[in-house]
């Protein structure tokens, strides 16, 4: 529709029509039960005409049910206008991919854009407009349930793969492909940062660390075009974000020039009560509409005070009218006013939605994703004639699609043992029922005689999805204590042990030591226990690279490898006392941000770059021999780090400023080159400048960011 079509349809509604606009709300109360809606409703003190003018809803899907919630909404709307459909698609609709922690494991751009895409299809031939992802909230506190839907520790990774998810999502004709939806990036801002790690508490860092490190992800998602931005429930600088007017209006529309929709995290504006910002819902609402947020979700600060405070001049009609406008604007985007179904279509539900496609790339993706942590002995990968026992709690679990996994159902995942009789048939595995927390005695003991009787043991270990996850901080980052008692049952009568693990979560893994071998599975999603067993059997050659560090012990955290040296610096004198360390355990995360082994064995040499001088304009290049060792083809992520050596705050030891990934034939050597230009030097300075200094920098180029090769150059401005 034309934009003067637009302006006229708002300068239409009713000042009622326009709050309405405002409000979305959840599935129940566009059930055709009328027994949903009753409660809500009262719940939420609503009317039927609030609900038939609420802008926006979310949690509906099946094609189906969407045209009918579409159909039923417009035919009661006075002027006829569509309803959008959200919800949250984070890795996948029905056919789920790897949690985004593992997918920023890949480093793969391509494996995040294509998740994004499938989900999109499948979410929108099921009647969804909208996703609430993707999530960039830079994590380092594996406390925290939400590492989980987040891609990592690294402001450079977390910005080059939320562009590939906004790209899968949208696409790049929004209006008219319906097989794509609008992404809403989130959550706005810094909420990986809560203290302690404990979901919804406080945020407290300066603005330059904000800007450094936390505002990047963001605002490459919207670089990349993302449609909507939804709020944190955290403070920033002591302002809740959804009432926070520095921050959407200051930063996210002037300083970004975003002019897209802001919608409120579930509850976000009226929680600024109990935040301690607002007296009542009424000043809550005006908090909230000041600082710009379009859409409130699932509270009524707005549909209760709006009127009010604009009639009493507290709050004037242009706010409501912009923020209305913006979401018309959204509808329009999608195309919501000529085609107001978009992409809802039954038959084309019933084909693409968790088709054998999908299954395969879910697989494919999730093998991309699984880490080997450890290969002792090369005891992996397995050979087909070993017997091999497969035991443990997560064995035969199809517990395996992570959080977030709205219409996922684990009766259509593959387990680990489903996916390894599939590749082989001398498979040991008991049938008792195996706890996570508290294993039968006979269980234990069937899982015994099985190790003892095999060539080698995969003992499957992990978290429960609902470890992690909104809501799911852990004090204690280990694996239940009864897993690794039985782990060390096996160890006593089998060293030939591999674990694999599936959590949310970096873990303090020190209690499986004794395994020769420890794979990294995440929630690997739908097709995750095939995608597993191909590791094993090396069907897959493993290729990810941790996208968050793995601390000793949770006495460690935060622990990142982009970390300030700090004037005592523990890595030059580990001995000494008077350092920066503790007592007790190093500084060093067990398993480092990059970290991943291969069944291939690829070597670095004769790093290089062309000048040690750089001026402004120039363009250096580094290049790195990268030389397969083995006979086993592989894929490798070679890592380019930067290190400002003296800047005007200080530094971190090393930045990640660029990664390729390559793939060598057996015994295959590839010369890799990096371009290194003055942009890639900048930071933000005390006056929040962001701008480079002349001086020395350290480049660092390896296969993860512990084992690099390094040399210097100079910027000359
Ligand atoms: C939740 C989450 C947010 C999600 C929203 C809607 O509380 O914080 O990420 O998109 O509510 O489900």
């Amino acid at each position: 529709m034309e934009q003067n079509k637009i302006n006229e349809l708002l300068n239409e509604l009713t000042l009622e029509e326009k709050i309405d606009q405002l409000l979305q709300l959840a599935a129940a109360f566009y059930s055709d039960k009328a027994e949903e809606k009753t409660g809500p409703m009262t719940e939420l003190g609503l009317t039927e005409d609030n609900i038939n003018n609420a802008g926006t809803t979310l949690g509906i899907a099946g094609a189906k049910e969407a045209k009918r919630v579409q159909k039923t909404y417009m035919a009661k709307n006075r002027l006829g206008i569509p309803t959008i459909l959200m919800a949250d698609i984070i890795h996948g609709f029905r056919t789920i991919f790897p949690i985004p922690l593992a997918i920023g494991s890949s480093w793969d751009l391509n494996v995040a854009e294509k998740m994004a895409e499938i989900s999109a299809k499948e979410a929108a031939v099921s009647g969804l407009h909208v996703t609430f992802s993707p999530m960039v909230d830079l994590v380092r506190d594996p406390r925290w349930g939400r590492v989980m839907e987040s891609t990592g520790e690294d402001p450079f990774l977390n910005s080059r793969l939320a562009e590939a998810f906004v790209k899968g999502y949208q696409g790049d004709d929004l209006a008219n492909d319906f097989l794509r939806v609008a992404a809403c990036v989130k959550h706005f801002a810094a909420y990986g940062a809560a203290i302690g790690g404990r979901d919804y508490n406080t945020v407290n860092m300066s603005e330059r660390q904000l800007r450094e490190s936390y505002l990047p992800g963001y605002k490459a998602a919207l670089d990349a075009g993302a449609k909507l931005v939804m709020t944190s429930f955290n403070v920033v600088d002591g302002i809740p974000a959804t009432g926070n007017k520095w921050l959407f209006r200051d930063v996210l529309r002037e300083e970004f020039g975003f002019d897209g929709v802001v919608i409120s995290d579930w509850g976000a504006v009226k929680e600024m009560i109990a935040h301690g910002v607002a007296e009542n819902e009424k000043e809550a609402a005006e908090l909230a509409i000041k600082a710009g947020v379009d859409i409130e979700m699932m509270t009524t600060c707005y549909t209760q005070y709006l009127k009010e405070l604009i009639e009493e001049g507290t709050v004037s009609i242009e706010l409501l009218d912009e923020a209305v406008l913006r979401i018309l604007n959204l509808k329009n985007d999608l195309g919501l006013f000529e085609n107001p179904y978009r992409g809802a279509d039954e038959a084309l539900e019933a084909e693409l939605v968790l088709s054998d496609d999908h299954r395969q790339i879910a697989e494919e993706i999730a093998a991309k994703s699984i880490v080997l942590m450890k290969n002792d002995d090369v005891i992996l990968p397995l050979a087909s004639q070993e017997k091999v026992a497969i035991i443990g709690p997560a064995a035969d679990s199809t517990d395996i699609l992570g959080a977030w996994s709205w219409q996922g159902k684990m009766e259509e995942s593959v387990s680990l043992l489903a996916g390894a009789k599939r590749l082989n048939s001398n498979i040991l595995f008991g049938n008792q029922e195996f706890d996570y927390f508290n294993p039968s005695d006979t269980a234990i003991e069937e899982a015994i005689q099985m190790a003892k009787s095999a060539d080698k043991v995969v003992v499957a270990l992990g978290e429960h999805e609902w470890m992690s996850g909104e809501a799911a901080s852990r004090s204690d980052i280990r694996l239940p204590e009864a897993q690794l008692a039985f782990l060390e049952q096996i160890l006593a009568v089998n060293e030939n042990v591999i674990v694999t693990v599936y959590n949310g979560r970096p873990l303090d893994l020190r209690g499986l030591d004794g395994a020769k071998a420890i794979v990294e599975a995440w929630f690997p999603g739908t097709e995750g226990g095939s995608a597993l067993a191909k590791i094993l059997w090396g069907i897959y050659n493993p290729s990810a690279r941790l996208s968050m560090s793995f601390p000793e012990t949770v006495g460690q955290v935060p622990v990142y490898y982009n970390s300030d040296n700090t004037g005592r610096p523990y890595e030059s004198a580990p001995e000494e006392k008077y350092v920066s360390k503790y007592l007790d355990v190093s500084n060093y995360a067990k398993y480092p941000f990059g970290f991943g082994l291969s069944y291939s064995q690829f070597n670095y040499s004769d790093l290089k770059i062309s000048n040690q001088q750089m001026f402004i304009d120039d363009t250096l290049t580094v290049s790195v021999t990268v030389d397969n060792q083995s006979d086993t083809a592989g894929e490798e992520t070679v890592q380019l780090y930067i290190r400002d050596l003296v800047g005007q705050v200080t530094r971190p030891v090393k930045e990640l400023k660029g990664f390729k990934k390559i793939t060598l034939a057996g015994f295959e050597k590839q010369v890799v080159e990096f371009e290194i230009d003055e942009k890639l030097l900048r930071y933000v300075h005390r006056n929040q400048s962001y701008k480079s200094d002349s001086g020395t920098f350290e480049i660092m180029i390896g296969s993860n960011s512990r084992d690099l090769a390094s040399l210097t150059f100079d910027l000359i401005k």
